[in-house]
């Protein structure tokens, strides 16, 4: 039987391997990780992450073929194949803060494969990392080796949270690239005789490593620079009359472009985009194509400037202040169907909206209130360094209250922020939370999920990303 060890039960991990359990009984699969938390959450009724479908592929593997431990080393000595999917967050200081990745967790668990390896191994990338890095993986496990062989991977994840578990069932593609030498090549077919369990052999893509590894890095950044070019159409919107809309509609139906990935919001969130495209910005400054970063760069200068534009447009539409008046913030999620927050654009608009001394009501269905008063306290970038939280602010907590419902969220609030496209929000009583709030009501919606003329006719005004404004709107300050 083969055996395969996964170190990082995350968002990636856990639901990756929980599939290759489910889809392969004749492979033995222990996911690892140095968190008790989260190990004991993954063997509990109450998995650490919300994912649809996720609970039942668990229910059906774990205890079978499908393990959850601490004993990190322990798996990782029996294991043929060892997948490592650790964070790889963007470095908060020393040579290139703010932009490099940071591989602190990576080397560690690269060494410590090395000590306590007693025979050949597969060690696979499955964390997002910065190309080339499987160079520096080779050196860290073959110096220590003791004779022992180790063949690099890299095998990028492509799933989307919130349809993991779909998108790993029918995945577009599988991506393995490593080493064009026969022992590479060999690895490369033990990895995907793995995926060959479910996965149909043309959407099996080979490359070398180096590809590999870029490819996931050159994905998100064009997923990202979509959204990106989408936002910055938005505003040219606003400004004409033209609606955002019709406008992707009308762009997204030629089939050279496509129609996915075109929808305008308050900015793109979730852990990997700005990372990556950083990541990548400063790979490009490193090889000497200047230019080349300064395109990326763009799009993540494209999507903070959507987010504050958005605080920009609820602070002028308000008089030109918010302090002390209650904002109720719908949605705190990075993305609907999941309680992920990392880098969800709610945190910038909170905090722009906290500047401005606004008191602010937050529902999000799955997100505690522990977690979001941890987001709003957190400095840039430390959210995904685990073991340096940052302290809470007592000033912002004061400020932000979280409720478990959303007419309590709403009620006496003099405006509405939708952060998250969860589909209940859609079906709410909006006459009912209307009855309820201060006058003027306004509803900003940074989904464009809303149903604005049902909206207009109960008596909101109303403010949607990239639709034409309402006269309301129009008369107050323009927006920078
Ligand atoms: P995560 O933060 O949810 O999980 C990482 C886990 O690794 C944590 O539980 C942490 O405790 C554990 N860990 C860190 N160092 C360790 C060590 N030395 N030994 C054992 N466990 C250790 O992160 P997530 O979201 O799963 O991401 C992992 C990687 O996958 C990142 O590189 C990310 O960019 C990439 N990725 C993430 C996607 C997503 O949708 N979240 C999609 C595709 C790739």
């Amino acid at each position: 039987m083969v055996k395969i060890c996964c170190i990082g039960a995350g968002y990636v991990g856990g639901p990756t391997m929980a599939v290759i359990a489910l889809k392969c009984p004749d492979v033995e699969v222990a996911v690892v990780d140095i968190s008790v938390p989260r190990i004991n959450a993954w063997n509990s009724d109450q998995l650490p992450i919300y994912e649809p479908g996720l609970d039942d592929v668990v229910k059906q593997c774990r205890g079978k073929n499908l393990f959850f431990s601490t004993d990190v080393e322990k798996h990782v000595r029996e294991a043929d194949i060892v997948f490592v999917s650790v964070n790889t967050p963007t470095k908060t200081r020393g040579l290139g803060a703010g932009k490099a990745a940071d591989l602190t967790y990576w080397e560690s668990a690269a060494r410590m494969i090395a000590d306590v390896s007693v025979s050949d191994k597969i060690v696979v990338e499955k964390s997002t990392v910065p190309v080339k890095t499987a160079e520096a993986i080779e050196k860290i496990l073959t110096h220590n080796s003791k004779g022992i062989k180790f063949q690099i991977l890299s095998n990028p994840e492509f799933l989307a949270e919130g349809t993991a578990i779909k998108d790993l069932f029918n995945p577009d593609r599988v991506l393995i690239g490593g080493r064009e030498t026969p022992e590479g090549f060999k690895a490369v077919q033990t990895l995907k005789d793995v995926y060959a369990h479910w996965v149909p052999e043309g959407q099996i893509i080979t490359t070398n490593l180096w590809s590999a590894e870029l490819s996931k890095l050159a994905a998100n950044a064009f997923l990202a620079q979509r959204i990106s070019s989408v936002n910055a159409m938005s505003a040219l919107c606003e400004a004409t009359g033209a609606d955002v809309t019709q406008v992707s509609y009308a762009v997204g139906t030629d089939s050279r472009i496509g129609p996915k990935f075109l929808n305008s919001s308050v900015g793109f969130g979730g852990s990997c985009f700005q990372k990556d495209i950083l990541n990548l910005v400063y790979i490009c400054e490193c090889n000497g194509l200047p230019e080349v970063a300064e395109y990326w760069k763009q799009v993540i200068k494209i999507n903070d400037y959507q987010k504050s534009r958005f605080v920009n447009r609820v602070v002028s539409s308000m008089f030109n202040s918010v302090s002390k008046k209650k904002i109720a913030v719908l949605g705190f999620a990075f993305k609907k169907d999941t309680g992920d927050t990392r880098e969800t654009p709610a945190i910038d608009v909170c905090k722009g909206l906290l500047e401005d001394k606004a008191l602010l009501s937050i529902y999000d269905p799955q997100v505690t209130e522990d977690q979001i008063q941890r987001d709003l306290s957190m400095n840039k970038f430390d959210w995904d360094h685990p073991l340096h939280l940052q302290p809470m602010s007592p000033t912002t907590v004061k400020q932000v209250s979280v409720t478990w419902d959303a007419y309590e969220a709403t009620k006496d609030a003099h405006g509405i922020c939708i952060m998250t496209e969860w589909d209940e929000f859609k079906n709410l009583d909006f006459q009912k939370i209307f009855d309820n709030m201060q006058k003027p009501a306004f509803v900003f919606d940074g989904r464009n999920i809303m149903n604005l003329q049902k909206l207009r006719e109960i008596g909101f005004i109303v403010y949607s990303i990239g639709k034409p404004l309402d006269d309301w709107l129009k008369d107050m300050p323009a927006v920078a």
